[in-house]
């Protein structure tokens, strides 16, 4: 379940490409969900969804800033994720389907921003990776 060594050194020298450029890497994560994924919206009622809006701007950073987080403590995301799992399980209620999607959509962004650097068993780090974010953030369901 939880990564190799050689996994989490693809991680972080992968995703050291975001850290400090989270609001460009979330908000277009972000944007390929909501149009590539409609239903995903259903959970932003509140937030403006248009191309550029502040709103999907500053849940890009709060969301890639997150994964920079997760990245950071990758021997301890239970606790490091805890208060998010009872947000997203619990008081959002997010189906976990929702996470796959979430994590395709970062995997196209990095594929996109960082052709050489996403090399396929950098591509199956992350994708392992945000899979243990996804089941660390909807544990809480259980
Ligand atoms: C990699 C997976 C995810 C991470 C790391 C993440 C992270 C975050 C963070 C950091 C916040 C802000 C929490 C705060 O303000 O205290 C948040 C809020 C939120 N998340 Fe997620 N999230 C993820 C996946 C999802 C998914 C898949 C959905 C639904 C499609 C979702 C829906 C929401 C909603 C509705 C909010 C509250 C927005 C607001 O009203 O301000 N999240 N998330």
């Amino acid at each position: 379940m939880g990564l190799t060594d050689a996994e989490k050194k693809e991680v972080s020298a992968l995703w050291a490409n975001v850290a400090g450029n989270e609001e460009e890497y979330g908000a277009e994560a972000l944007e390929r969900l909501f149009l590539s994924f409609p239903t995903t919206k259903t959970y932003f009622p509140h937030f403006d969804l248009s191309r550029g809006s502040a709103q999907v701007k500053a849940q890009g950073k709060k969301v890639a800033g997150a994964l920079t987080l997760a990245v950071a403590h990758l021997d301890d995301l239970d606790n490091t994720l805890s208060a998010l799992s009872d947000l997203h399980a619990h008081k959002l209620r997010v189906d976990p389907i929702n996470f796959k999607l979430l994590a395709h959509c970062f995997l196209v962004v990095m594929a996109r921003r960082l052709p050489a650097e996403f090399t396929p068993s950098a591509h199956a780090a992350l994708d392992k990776f945000l899979s243990r974010v996804a089941t660390v953030l909807t544990s809480k369901y259980r």
